[in-house]
């Protein structure tokens, strides 16, 4: 069976519950509005922020979604997509973002990354946007770093507007003693919920407009099974919700009913 093959059999004029949606298509329910609106926020104030989420809970895309609206004139973005660089890392990539030559000695590194942030913000006039994802990764060393670089002599407000995003762990990592300087310096924590049993129903039928099918493809029980299944995050909705259709077609039926979903939810779940 091939994608082809589903979306000729019910009609779709492009695969649903595709991940590559643009920020004009994307379904905006109550924590993807808020996450946007706060990670804006956070960059209007050069604040830093810590974003939390399940895995599969939507915070890369609502990261994508706040960022494509930027003026990007006026904005630099760096964004690491994971952290598992080293503490060097971070400041190489600051740096070469930036347009440097990263140097050799930690110690000339560090004091080059500060030198670039400053320069990024006082003679080009833009703001710095740092934002590393899957940040339940950073290790101690790292944030010991990212709190010395958010730390500046010079200013009074941080050099640039730092974005972490990670699953739960990230937010009680930075809470422990250690990293009480790095906590104090958080303006903005965010934690990003599943959907609503209503908000995930409203995302299948999203998707399957935006595939080509306005009228009502899976049955109540079918949605809710999948909502109850996925906790309403995005990521396993998608999948279930695929599996879903899959299992409707090997059936030869019309309708998403829930024994359809249920052979879906022991495939997934089976993974
Ligand atoms: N607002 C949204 N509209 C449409 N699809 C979304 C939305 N949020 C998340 N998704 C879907 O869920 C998937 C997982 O989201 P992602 O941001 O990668 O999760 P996380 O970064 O929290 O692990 C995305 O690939 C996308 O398909
Ligand atoms: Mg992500």
């Amino acid at each position: 069976m091939s994608l082809d093959q589903l979306a000729s059999f019910f009609g779709f004029t492009r695969t649903p519950f595709r991940r590559d949606l643009a920020p004009a298509m994307l379904h905006r329910h109550s924590g993807h509005n808020e996450a946007v609106a706060r990670i804006r926020w956070c960059i209007s104030e050069t604040a830093l922020a810590v974003i939390t989420g399940e895995v599969g809970a939507g915070k890369t895309v609502a990261l994508r979604a706040a960022l494509a609206e930027l003026d990007t004139s006026r904005h630099t973005v760096i964004y690491l997509p994971n952290p598992a660089v080293g503490a060097r890392g971070i400041h190489a990539a600051v740096v070469t973002s930036l347009g440097g030559v990263p140097r050799f000695h930690t110690a000339a590194l560090i004091a080059q990354t500060m030198d670039h942030l400053a320069a990024e913000k006082h003679e080009r006039g833009r703001d710095v946007i740092l934002a590393v994802d899957e940040a339940h990764l950073l290790n101690t060393d790292q944030l010991e770093q990212l709190r010395l670089l958010t730390n500046s002599e010079m200013d009074s407000v941080a050099p640039f507007t730092g974005l972490l995003l990670g699953q739960p762990t990230l937010r009680r990592r930075i809470k422990l003693g250690a990293f009480a300087a790095l906590d104090q310096r958080i303006m903005l924590r965010y934690a990003l919920p599943g959907m609503t049993q209503a908000e995930t129903r409203d995302y299948l039928s999203h998707h399957l407009k935006l595939a080509g099918r306005g009228d009502q493809l899976f049955s109540d029980d079918a949605a809710n099974l999948i909502h109850q299944t996925s906790r309403g995050l995005p990521r396993a909705v998608n999948n279930l919700a695929l599996q879903a259709l899959v299992a409707t077609y090997a059936a030869n039926k019309t309708i998403v009913d829930e024994s359809a979903t249920r052979a879906a939810v022991t495939e997934v779940t089976a993974e």
